[in-house]
């Protein structure tokens, strides 16, 4: 036989080792070829294929060259060392034995691919579940997960808004999976983790999966019970309506807070990092119309707007926090007290628990002891009588705010509403008022409108039992503190969670 480098180089492939190897990858390419053809023709990618035909496929076509690789250098070594070339085996059909091997080798090869397929399918499927997602990396994502337990999401699995459909996001989610799975061995996370998350994937392709823009239109009345910080703990009741709108331009106009969600109208901004400030706004409506308003509170630079990225408004430029909703201090006390947890007859109960949520600790153990050992003293040192007549009552008010505790504030992640404020309303934080504040204009004097009733109406404000008899009437908001200017002022200057405390 005619020896050139190459047929010498390649004669380095017959040992078992690289046999075993070259049929790995043989297979795999046997395999992965046509289902990739498979998932490009068909119309929706299927995440499980893709699994299967960009991650597991390739990872044993990969490795089985490896092992070709290892079983030349092996060869090489046992040459080098006087060892004989192996001749090619002789496959004759004709032969019963050479049959059997041969049917037998086969049968083997498909097992083989069976085993693996499963067993890649096994794990793409646990990859996808909330267990792996939410408690395998436990202290990195406690805040999600447990917060995601409370959403009205708790059903909707993690990937379905962080992955969705479709090999291409699958594969980049896995990829940034595995530089979490570094970042997590090596303890580099930041803490809180940082958002926005940047690379989310755009809403059309996740919750629009779910909700159908084109068909939420009209109003939501929503009923926000709180409770004063006063001795009674006072109830408070707003009522308003929701202007959600939304709307199938087919039937009708799009309209309302869903106004901009890109069925009609596109609206574009660019901000900072965090995106809580945001200096700059481009509306494009349906005739094409380009509208730019810029703030003219501190008013950045062309130069400089140009240097920032623009991002195309969607959903969760408003619900930035549908499932990991950390919720402030004063409303989750509220909540309590609406479900009967608190017993409002305990002085000063709202705004004790609101300032014990508040407060700062290192650890969680250190909070939970701090307001198991905070609430009763608070009563014995300033009613007493309260205390001795209704012990019960306060352990297990101390109890509720525990819990409200260890469900929506984390410290060692250093995640709570102030890291991770919602953006779908403008009283805890800016959310609508960074672009609604009265300040964003024109150069022909538009202003992005800041008013009261363009997202809601006020329909009944007061105690509760007045709301429950006065007609729905919409009116102006009236501030439960006197003197509070609510149209000059943002909310967010005093609502931080713990207002006046
Ligand atoms: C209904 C959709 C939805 C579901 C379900 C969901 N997330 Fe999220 N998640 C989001 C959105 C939207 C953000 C982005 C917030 C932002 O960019 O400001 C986010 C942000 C995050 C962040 C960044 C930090 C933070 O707290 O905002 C992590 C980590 C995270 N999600 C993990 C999870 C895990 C784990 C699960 C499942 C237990 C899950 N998510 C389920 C929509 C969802
Ligand atoms: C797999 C389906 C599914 C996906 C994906 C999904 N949702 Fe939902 N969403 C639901 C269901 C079901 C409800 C109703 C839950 C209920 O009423 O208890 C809901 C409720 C809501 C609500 C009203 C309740 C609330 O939290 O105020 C909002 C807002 C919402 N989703 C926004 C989103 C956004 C934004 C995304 C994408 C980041 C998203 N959803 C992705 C199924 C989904
Ligand atoms: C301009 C901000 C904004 C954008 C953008 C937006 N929403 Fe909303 N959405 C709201 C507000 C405000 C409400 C009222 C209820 C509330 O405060 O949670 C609401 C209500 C909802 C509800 C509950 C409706 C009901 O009748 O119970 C769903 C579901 C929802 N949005 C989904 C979406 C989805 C999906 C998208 C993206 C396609 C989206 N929203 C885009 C602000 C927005
Ligand atoms: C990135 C900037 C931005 C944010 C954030 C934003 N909007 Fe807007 N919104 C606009 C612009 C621009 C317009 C068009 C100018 C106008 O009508 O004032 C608009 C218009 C509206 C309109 C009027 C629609 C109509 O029929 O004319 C409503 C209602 C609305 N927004 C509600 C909301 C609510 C509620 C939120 C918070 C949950 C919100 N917006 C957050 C930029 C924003
Ligand atoms: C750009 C739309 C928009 C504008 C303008 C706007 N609001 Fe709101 N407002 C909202 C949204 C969205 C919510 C939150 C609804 C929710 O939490 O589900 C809200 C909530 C409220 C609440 C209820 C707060 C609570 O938790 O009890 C009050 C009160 C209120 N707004 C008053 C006002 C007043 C007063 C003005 C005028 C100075 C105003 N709003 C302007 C969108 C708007
Ligand atoms: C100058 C500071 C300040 C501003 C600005 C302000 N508030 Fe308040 N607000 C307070 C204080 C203090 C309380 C009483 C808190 C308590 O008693 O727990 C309060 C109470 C409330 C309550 C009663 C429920 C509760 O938590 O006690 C609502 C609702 C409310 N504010 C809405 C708003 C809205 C909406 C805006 C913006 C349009 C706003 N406030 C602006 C300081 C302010």
């Amino acid at each position: 036989m005619n020896e050139t480098p190459t047929t010498k180089f390649l004669s380095l492939l017959r040992n078992p080792v690289s046999y075993l190897g070259l049929s790995v990858t043989v297979l795999s390419a046997g395999l992965g070829i046509p289902l990739m053809l498979l998932d490009m023709l068909s119309a929706s990618g299927n995440a499980y294929l893709g699994m299967m035909i960009y991650m597991v496929l390739p990872g044993t076509g990969v490795g089985g060259a490896a092992l070709a690789g290892m079983g030349m250098w092996w060869e090489h070594y046992r040459r080098t060392h006087g060892g004989q070339t192996l001749p090619l085996p002789r496959l004759d059909l004709n032969d019963a034995r050479d049959r059997v091997i041969a049917v037998g080798a086969l049968a083997l090869a498909v097992v083989v691919a069976a085993t693996l397929s499963v067993a890649g399918y096994r794990a793409y499927h646990f990859t996808e579940s909330v267990t792996f997602c939410g408690k395998l990396c436990h202290e990195v994502m406690k805040p999600e997960h447990t917060a995601y337990q409370y959403s009205a999401h708790a059903r909707v699995p993690c990937v379905s808004c962080h992955v969705g459909e479709g090999a291409g996001w699958f594969v980049r989610s896995k990829l940034s999976g595995l530089y979490q799975v570094y970042s997590v061995t090596f303890n580099k996370f930041s803490r809180p983790i940082k958002t926005p998350v940047h690379s989310l994937r755009p809403a059309q392709d996740t919750c629009e999966k779910c909700h159908w823009p084109a068909k939420f239109f009209g109003g939501l009345q929503k009923v926000f019970t709180h409770r004063i910080s006063d001795e009674k703990n006072s109830p408070w009741q707003v009522q308003m309506l929701l202007k959600v709108g939304g709307g199938d331009p087919e039937t009708g106009a799009a309209g309302g807070i869903h106004w901009h969600m890109n069925i009609k109208n596109k609206v574009y901004y660019v901000s900072d990092e965090s995106r809580e400030v945001i200096p700059w706004v481009r509306l494009v409506g349906p005739d094409g119309k380009v509208t730019e308003y810029t703030t003219t509170e501190d008013p950045p630079k062309p130069e400089e707007i140009a240097k920032m990225p623009l991002r195309l408004m969607d959903c969760v430029d408003c619900h930035n926090r549908p499932s990991h909703v950390y919720k402030p201090a004063d409303r989750v006390v509220d909540g309590a007290f609406e479900l009967g947890q608190l017993d409002p007859s305990l002085p000063f109960l709202k705004r004790e628990s609101v300032r014990l949520l508040a407060a700062s600790y290192a650890t969680q153990t250190e909070a939970l002891a701090a307001i198991r050992k905070g609430l009763p003293e608070f009563y014995a040192k300033n009613y007493p009588k309260v205390l001795e007549a209704k012990r019960p009552a306060v352990d297990a008010a101390a109890e509720t705010v525990a819990r409200l505790f260890s469900s929506y504030i984390f410290p060692e992640m250093k995640t709570d509403w102030r890291v991770h404020p919602n953006h779908a309303g403008h009283r805890d934080s800016d959310g609508c008022y960074r672009c609604h504040d009265g300040l964003h204009k024109s150069a022909d004097g538009a202003v992005v409108t800041k008013s009261c009733d363009a997202c809601h109406s006020v329909l009944a404000q007061g105690p509760p039992q007045d709301v429950a008899r006065a007609r729905l009437a919409t009116q102006q908001f009236k501030h439960p503190v006197e003197g509070v200017d609510v149209v000059e002022m943002k909310c967010s200057m005093c609502h931080n969670g713990a207002p006046g405390l």
